[in-house]
């Protein structure tokens, strides 16, 4: 097994891995903790062998508002097909952010790509909070922000193509507002990094709205500097995992006209501390 970086910020690629062995596990989830984007190519695998792998991180958490696979209930499909628009996460974001414990991260498995474009970028959110000037570390240090899901997934999302095509439902179950501090402390690196993101997070507490969107907006330019960034280009067979308490991502939405699936499974969190 070869553990590839795949820029200085973020981002591995394992090759010769296989996921189905558990004689593994360990050096996959040390390079998990340590390049918080871990892809590992050619895993073509069952529902049940990427479940199974996603249960030695911990409990599944199973995403409210996704559509299943189905006969697997505790695993999401994200999918575009190739008459639709709209992309799922195409907006920078992490995943279950509006939990009082935010999933420790989302396992991805690609079953169909298109030919080119679909791929996904990462931004690393201890290595943009490292760039900070030590003046603007401390004042952020001691904020708290607002994270929710019901702009995001409540009534308001009834009329879009996603609802309307069965890909996101649930809304009546976007009830999640919770706090997070702005600056946490990694639970399993120890590494410090922003964790405010510009899908899910609403507001600064304790700041006018003015004075919020300020402080956000300068967060959010600065962290999506492509020194913070590793990008994914998608195989079929492929699985990423990607750590949410360490990095936003995007999906990029660039192949009208063609079909793209991923199972995706979600790992339960903790509570995340400064
Ligand atoms: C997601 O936001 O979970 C989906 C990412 C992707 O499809 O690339």
């Amino acid at each position: 097994m070869e553990v590839k970086p795949l820029t200085g910020g973020l981002g591995a690629e394992i090759v010769g891995a296989d996921i189905r062995r558990e004689d593994q596990f360990d050096a996959i989830k040390s390079a998990f903790v340590e390049y918080s984007v871990i892809a590992l190519r050619g895993q073509s695998v069952s529902p049940q062998e990427h479940l199974t792998f996603a249960r030695r991180f911990g409990p599944i958490n199973v995403n409210r508002f996704f559509k299943p696979v189905d006969g697997h209930p505790e695993i999401a499909t994200v999918l575009k097909e190739k008459d639709q628009k709209e992309a799922v996460g195409e907006g920078w974001h992490t995943d279950h952010s509006y939990d009082q414990e935010p999933a420790m991260g989302s396992i991805l498995h690609a079953l169909e790509v298109p030919p080119h474009g679909g791929d996904t970028l990462f931004v690393s959110m201890a290595a943009a909070y490292e760039a900070l000037s030590p003046t603007m570390r401390g004042f952020l240090d001691d904020l708290w922000a607002v994270h929710s899901s019901r702009h995001v997934f409540g009534a308001s999302i009834v009329d879009t193509e996603a609802a309307k095509s069965g890909r996101l439902g649930n809304a009546e179950a976007a009830t999640q507002d919770t706090l997070h501090p702005v600056v946490i402390t990694h639970p399993l690196s120890g590494r410090r990094g922003l964790f405010v993101n510009p899908v899910f997070t609403t507001e600064i507490k304790g700041l006018s709205a003015d004075e919020s969107a300020a402080v956000l907006g300068m967060i959010y330019d600065h962290c999506k500097q492509p020194e913070f960034q590793c990008r994914l280009r998608w195989q079929v067979g492929d699985i990423a995992i990607w750590d949410n308490r360490a990095t936003w991502h995007k999906a990029i939405n660039d192949y009208h006209g063609f079909r793209r699936l991923m199972h995706r499974v979600t790992v339960e969190g903790v509570a995340l501390t400064r």
